[in-house]
Parts: C-alpha cells; sequence; structure tokens
C-alpha cells in the first residue's frame, strides 16, 4: 500500500487541500500529515476548521517536531505533497533551509529521490518566486500549481478542484474510480 506524507502550508486555496484528501479517501494508501502554524490559520480562515478535521489522515505530525518520522528518509514514505505550498515553504525547500519538519519532510523526500509534490500558490509570481521553483524542480520536485481542467467542463467549485486532484492523483500513480479523462469516458 502506498504511503503518502501530506503537508499543509499557509497558502490559500484550501480548497484544493479538502478535494484532495477526499479523493485520496476512495483509494487504497496510508495519509500521514503535517501542518504549519500559518497553514492552521489559513484553514481556520478559509474553511473554519483545523487539521484534524480533515479527511483520510491517519496520524497528524507535530510540525515541530523533528524527531518524527517523516524527518527520516526511512520512515518509508513514497510520495509527499505539499498542498498548498505557500512561497515561503518554497523557498525553504529551494535553499535546503530545514527550519521546521515540512521543510525537512521534503528535503529527506528530495534526497533519498521519492515523488515530491509542491502545490505553489501565490499570484502574481515575483522573480524570486519564479527561480525558486526552478531549483526545486532542479532538485526533483514537481512544481503542480492548483489549475483546474476547464475543459473537463466542472460545473461548481468543488468539481473544478477535483480535477486538479485527479491530476495529483495521476502523479502519484493512482487509478481513481469516476476519474474524467479528455478523449475517453471514465
Ligand atoms: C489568509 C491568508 C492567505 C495566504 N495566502 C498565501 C498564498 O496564497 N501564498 C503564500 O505564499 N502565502 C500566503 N499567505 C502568507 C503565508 O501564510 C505566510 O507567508 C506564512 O509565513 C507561510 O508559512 P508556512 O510556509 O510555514 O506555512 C497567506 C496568509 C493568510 C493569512
Amino acid at each position: 500500500m502506498k504511503k503518502i506524507l501530506v503537508a499543509v502550508t499557509g497558502a490559500s486555496a484550501m480548497l484544493y487541500l479538502q478535494s484532495f484528501l477526499e479523493m485520496l479517501a476512495l483509494e487504497d494508501v496510508i495519509v500521514h500529515g503535517v501542518c504549519s502554524e500559518a497553514g492552521e490559520k489559513v484553514l481556520e480562515l478559509e474553511h473554519n476548521c483545523t487539521s484534524a478535521d480533515l479527511p483520510s489522515v491517519s496520524k497528524w505530525f507535530d510540525c515541530r517536531d523533528f524527531a518524527a518520522a517523516p524527518a527520516s528518509g526511512s520512515a518509508g514514505y513514497d510520495a509527499m505533497i505539499v498542498i498548498p505550498c505557500s512561497m515561503g515553504t518554497l523557498a525553504a525547500v529551494a535553499s535546503g533551509i530545514t527550519s521546521n519538519l515540512i521543510h525537512r519532510a521534503a528535503d529527506v523526500m528530495l534526497k533519498e529521490g521519492k515523488k515530491t509534490i509542491l502545490v505553489t500558490r501565490e499570484t502574481p509570481l515575483n522573480r524570486t518566486h519564479l527561480k525558486n521553483m526552478l531549483t526545486a524542480h532542479d532538485a526533483g520536485g514537481t512544481i503542480c500549481p492548483p489549475h483546474p481542467g476547464f475543459y473537463l467542463k466542472p460545473e461548481t467549485l468543488k468539481d473544478a478542484a477535483m480535477t486538479f486532484s485527479w491530476r495529483l492523483g495521476d502523479q502519484l500513480g493512482l487509478v481513481m474510480k469516476g476519474r474524467k479523462r479528455w478523449g475517453r469516458e471514465g
């Protein structure tokens, strides 16, 4: 069974996080999570909830706990996804500065050559953001900004978010029942 680490940071668009975790709930995967302090704040502001209220995550780690499992390559995660990924966390990942468990876990996943997806959210992007994205990409990360697939004709915001969650599922190698694709049914 795939073991996935979901990291939540303080960027907007928590709708995508909610949608992604709902999609994972239908899959045969183990999901662990870690949420930054700013992540908790934005979750509260946008969804009136805490990380503990989110679906699919069987275990949450304290973001300040450098002794937690994700701090070591031996923990055996198949993939990590930072969703949403703030420009601050992107900068930490790009520079290798590990001042919390999310930064450390991403650093570990990259050194282990494991799938590390950054759902970077900011607009517009300044030169530093763009340079950090390229650096993180060159270090092995996958930069995956939250853009829905409007060609799948989503009718609600939730549907639009799910089109993006499916793209993330593709990145993780998940089959995903009910996943709509361009050019074919189901
Ligand atoms: C409501 C709200 C929305 C925010 N949206 C973003 C955003 O979309 N992108 C971003 O980079 N920072 C955003 N921020 C700022 C980050 O939360 C802030 O830079 C924080 O230090 C990031 O810390 P973290 O990466 O440890 O979560 C937002 C803050 C708030 C309060």
